[in-house]
């Protein structure tokens, strides 16, 4: 199973489109994970211990044969709820990132598509040793203007190289 997960909450989210697209040519089953967690707050988690929500998202990673991360860039780097989202699993029992094979990609109004919050999400996720593809690299700029009414999408290039991409997290994947 390939599990998804999109940085952006929107209803109509470039970064979810791309991901779903993503999955499309992985090809075979997946599922979103939902960041839509509480801030974290270490008194909360003292008190009440880790969110159930939280637990089934790192669940969902631990479980997954790989994950596909999309993320927008907000402000030349990754939106707080995905950092967020990415130090609750921290503190999570286990490991669940531990040589994942992780595809991250990104859309983004910008011209550069989204490359700086590319790079700043591999430096997040960097304490968690995850196998993290180097490329292709897949930043669609000019995002609200890259999927046709299918929420397919378009671009030759952007297709190309997300099709390799997921071509060569399926083989991390699978061996
Ligand atoms: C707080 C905020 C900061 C943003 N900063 C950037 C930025 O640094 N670079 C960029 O290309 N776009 C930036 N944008 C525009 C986003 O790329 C655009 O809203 C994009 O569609 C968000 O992804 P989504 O469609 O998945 O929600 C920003 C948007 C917001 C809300």
């Amino acid at each position: 199973m390939l599990l998804c997960i999109s940085g952006s909450l929107r209803a109509q989210s470039t970064n979810t489109k791309l991901a779903r697209e993503a999955a499309r040519l992985y090809g075979g089953p997946h599922e979103f994970g939902d960041i839509r967690l509480p801030l974290y707050d270490a008194d909360r988690e003292e008190a009440d211990g880790i969110p159930s929500e939280v637990t089934r998202l790192a669940g969902q990673i631990a479980g997954a044969e790989a994950v596909v991360i999309s993320s927008p860039e907000y402000n030349q780097s990754i939106p707080g709820g995905l950092k967020n989202a990415l130090d609750w699993v921290s503190r999570t029992k286990g490991t669940p990132w531990r040589d994942k094979p992780v595809a991250i990609v990104s859309a983004a109004a910008g011209r550069a598509g989204g490359a700086r919050a590319s790079y700043a999400l591999r430096l997040a996720m960097t304490p968690f040793r995850p196998r993290l593809l180097t490329g292709p690299e897949v930043l669609v700029a000019d995002a609200r203007n890259q999927f046709d009414a299918e929420d397919r999408l378009m671009g030759e290039m952007y297709i190309r190289n997300l099709t390799e991409l997921m071509e060569t997290l399926r083989r991390a994947a699978t061996g």
